[in-house]
């Protein structure tokens, strides 16, 4: 009698197993898609079609006393400010969202780009704030990365003489969510101002980086998409960017350096925010990262499970 109670305990410890791993087998876009089926109930059938597709994990600031714009000093005229033109969104993996070169983090995903930190831990560009509209007011960066010209030692210091690709960049506080003011920036010589349409080419040069494919600024609408890998320290991380406008406008008004930005009778700015969400789809094989983030679940949940099941035998 004792056995056969013991068997059947361990019968039913066999099957409880079975059915984690296979709540574990199914992919986890299946969240994702539930999540645009109910936005979409609650917000109607007008905007549907939008919104199915459209990438979330941030807020837009100006729905909370923000701005998608950056603050500057000392602009003339002054209030002049710079666009933020790419967000990472919080449904990103929650180990690209950390601000660390480990475990896969936020700084090694933009050395891809070949974005680092800046040249030998000098901070030459002057800061920049912003407000997020996270509660947090108007925040100063949380650093500013440059292009390192493929060397990510010293390659930034190359950068801030030479100029070229760089950014600066804040954190929604109530998402997580990587907010940049990316661009293409002039020498020194010429105090940093910035290239021609060099707001535009700054965020899809940094967007051509990351997912392996030259984009055509000139041809981008609110419905492009793009798709791509790349790859740094043998992390892999899959990007997935929509254009999406509404958040900034496609005009001049307010843009730093405008003047010098402005070409071919366009605005500074095309009004394109670049939304990226970003996967990590395979890591060093000695990684312990990756232990951390997807076995601590499961384990955490048999060993209450398997605890029970073994004190229920005496
Ligand atoms: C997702 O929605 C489908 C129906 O569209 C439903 O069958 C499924 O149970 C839902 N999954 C979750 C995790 O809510
Ligand atoms: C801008 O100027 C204000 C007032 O002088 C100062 O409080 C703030 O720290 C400055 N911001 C930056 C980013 O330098
Ligand atoms: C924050 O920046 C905005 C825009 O430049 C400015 O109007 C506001 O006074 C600033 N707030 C504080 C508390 O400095
Ligand atoms: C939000 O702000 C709090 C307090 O400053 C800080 O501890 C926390 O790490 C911040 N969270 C994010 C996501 O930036
Ligand atoms: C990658 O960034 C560099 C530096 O700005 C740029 O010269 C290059 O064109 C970019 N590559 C793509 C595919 O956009
Ligand atoms: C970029 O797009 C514009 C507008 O659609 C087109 O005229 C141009 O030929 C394209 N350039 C390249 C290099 O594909
Ligand atoms: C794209 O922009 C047009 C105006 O140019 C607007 O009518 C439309 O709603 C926008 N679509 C999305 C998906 O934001
Ligand atoms: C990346 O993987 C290769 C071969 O698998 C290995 O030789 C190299 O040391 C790894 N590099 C890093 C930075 O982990
Ligand atoms: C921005 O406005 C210009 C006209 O000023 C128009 O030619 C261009 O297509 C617009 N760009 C986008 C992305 O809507």
């Amino acid at each position: 009698m004792v056995y056969s109670s013991k068997s059947s305990i361990l019968l039913s410890i066999t099957i409880q197993l079975l059915s984690l791993s296979l709540i574990q087998a199914t992919p986890s876009s299946k969240w994702t898609d539930n999540i645009s089926v109910e936005r979409e109930e609650i917000l109607g059938s007008a905007v549907k079609s939008n919104l199915v597709k459209r990438a979330s994990g941030y807020t837009n600031p100006a729905d909370d006393g923000g701005y998608m714009l950056t603050i500057v000093n000392g602009t003339y005229p002054a209030g002049l400010g710079e666009p933020l033109n790419v967000i990472l969104s919080a449904d990103s993996d929650k180990a690209v969202l950390a601000k660390s070169l480990d475990d896969g983090g936020f700084l090694n995903y933009m050395l891809i780009a070949g974005q680092g930190e800046e040249c030998l831990g000098q901070h030459l560009g002057s800061d920049q704030s912003a407000n997020l509209g996270d509660g947090k007011g108007n925040v100063t960066e949380v650093e500013e990365l440059r292009y390192n010209y493929g060397n990510p030692y010293i390659g930034t210091c190359q950068e801030t003489f030479n100029g070229g690709l760089h950014l600066r960049y804040w954190i929604q506080n109530t998402t997580n969510a990587y907010f940049m003011a990316v661009s293409v920036e002039m020498d020194l010589n010429s105090g940093h101002d910035i290239v021609p349409n060099g707001y535009n080419i700054g965020r899809d040069q940094l967007i051509g980086n990351l997912t392996g494919q030259a984009i055509n600024t000139s041809a981008l609408t609110n419905t492009s998409t793009f798709s791509g890998t790349g790859s740094y320290s043998n992390y892999t991380y899959q990007t997935d960017v929509q254009y999406v406008s509404g958040l900034l406008r496609n005009s001049s008004d307010d843009i730093n350096h405008y003047i010098t930005v402005e070409e071919n009778g366009l605005p500074a700015i095309d009004g394109l925010v670049a939304v990226l969400t970003v996967k990590i789809t395979a890591k060093p094989q000695s990684s312990g990262a990756w232990l951390t983030v997807s076995q601590i679940p499961l384990i955490s949940v048999l060993l209450p499970l398997l605890l029970s099941s073994i004190l229920a035998l005496f």
